[in-house]
């Protein structure tokens, strides 16, 4: 008899990072035939390709190359090709991550053609609520059937809109990814490939729209960057995402970044290595404020609130508006030492808990 499909979707960095891991699981346990989409979200060689080399992800067996545009038209491109995808391969069931327009164009696309949908790293809530990737959230959790949770914190948020039935706790895939690679990161090789010092500089990924498509924003950023550097003794190591880079040329920004180690966005193993050796982070990335914490280092995160509150709430990680002055002053702050709670998201077998859970609610 052939086995049951999932289709599993990815489209953007974060996503490449958790499949890896959820992939291997998968085709090791063999409970369905796992079936890989890639919208083209991110297509960039160093914004996707780069992480199917590093963490040995199969090729996709579908490629959609939505490519980049306004929301709508990313959505509405994804729409139109997933909803074929799942019309060829009908699948038991679509397997969604996080909150980017690909993951709410696969939810669309399936819960109209009644195909049930997992959604990893369910139960997120941040403030604004109008933020793309707080709707997209919160739209893929109502059309959502089994919903995998990082933290407890999750968990609470589904049950405070009634969602309950479905629901497990199976932690966070990057922290398993992160464990995994551990004993492999080589900081103080890859901080003297870099030019830098280790504990001698700041990691800075900046991508939201609130930060970088305002001028005022990424100007009081750069200047603060500059700033906390300066006071703090610290060189700046600054991964610049493909959106920020255009905005810089268009606000004619570039002389604020001259006294930065500008490079383009790094693969997985180089940024972990680096943010292992840094002396702290300044980050709006989902992702990387919770790697830096399984990293040991603490993050500035440049966002009116977070979806990772446990750790702005024990006091880890800061908040910082997109302000000069604030940003210089947190970084002192940042410097001064702080009690690590360990395993607040899982205990590193986030995949496996994923699959299992899958199998109980769709597949056995
Ligand atoms: C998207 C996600 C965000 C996630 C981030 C990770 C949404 C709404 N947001 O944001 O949740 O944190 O990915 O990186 O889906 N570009 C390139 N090359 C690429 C990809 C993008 O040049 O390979 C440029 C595009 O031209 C566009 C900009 O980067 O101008 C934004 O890309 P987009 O995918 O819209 O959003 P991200 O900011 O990457």
């Amino acid at each position: 008899m052939q086995k049951k499909t999932l289709v599993s979707l990815v489209g953007a960095r974060p996503q490449f990072v958790k499949e890896a891991l959820v992939n291997a699981a998968a085709r090791k346990a063999a409970y369905w035939r796992h079936v890989l989409v890639h919208s083209g979200q991110h297509y960039d060689i160093a914004m996707s390709d780069v992480f199917f080399q590093e963490l040995g992800i199969p090729a996709p067996d579908h490629h959609l190359g939505i490519g980049s545009g306004s929301h709508a038209e990313m959505t509405a491109a994804a729409l139109v090709a997933v909803e074929k995808v799942l019309a060829r391969e009908k699948p038991e069931a679509l397997l969604v991550y996080g909150d980017t327009n690909t993951t709410l164009a696969g939810a669309l696309a399936a819960a109209k053609l009644h195909i049930p949908i997992i959604h990893v790293e369910a139960g997120i809530r941040q403030e604004p609520r109008t933020m793309p990737e707080e709707i997209n959230r919160v739209v893929t959790d109502r059309l959502s059937q089994v919903f995998c949770c990082c933290s407890a914190l999750a968990v609470d948020n589904l049950a405070r809109e009634g969602i309950i039935a479905g629901v497990h706790m199976t932690g966070d895939v990057m922290y398993d990814q992160f464990l995994r690679l551990q004993a492999s990161l080589t900081p103080m090789e890859t901080c003297r490939r870099y030019g830098l010092d280790p504990e001698g500089y700041i990691v800075v990924t900046l991508h939201r729209d609130f930060n970088v498509d305002s001028p005022e924003s990424l100007e009081g950023l750069l200047r603060g960057l500059g700033e906390s550097a300066q006071s703090c003794g610290l060189a700046v190591l600054f991964p610049i995402h493909p959106r920020t880079s255009k905005r810089v040329e268009e606000f004619a920004l570039a002389h604020l970044l001259r006294p930065f180690t500008i490079v383009p966005p790094l693969g997985y193993t180089d940024l972990m290595s680096l943010t292992a050796g840094a002396a702290f982070v300044v980050t709006d990335s989902g992702g990387l404020q919770k790697e830096a914490y399984y990293a040991g280092k603490r993050a500035l995160v440049v966002m009116p609130d977070t979806g990772w509150r446990e750790l702005t709430e024990s006091g880890w990680n800061i908040l910082v508006p997109p302000e000069a002055q604030a940003l210089a002053e947190a970084a002192r702050r940042i410097l001064q030492p702080a009690p690590h709670a360990p395993h607040l998201y899982g205990q590193g077998d986030a995949a496996l808990q994923i699959v299992e859970a899958i199998r109980k609610e769709l597949f056995s």
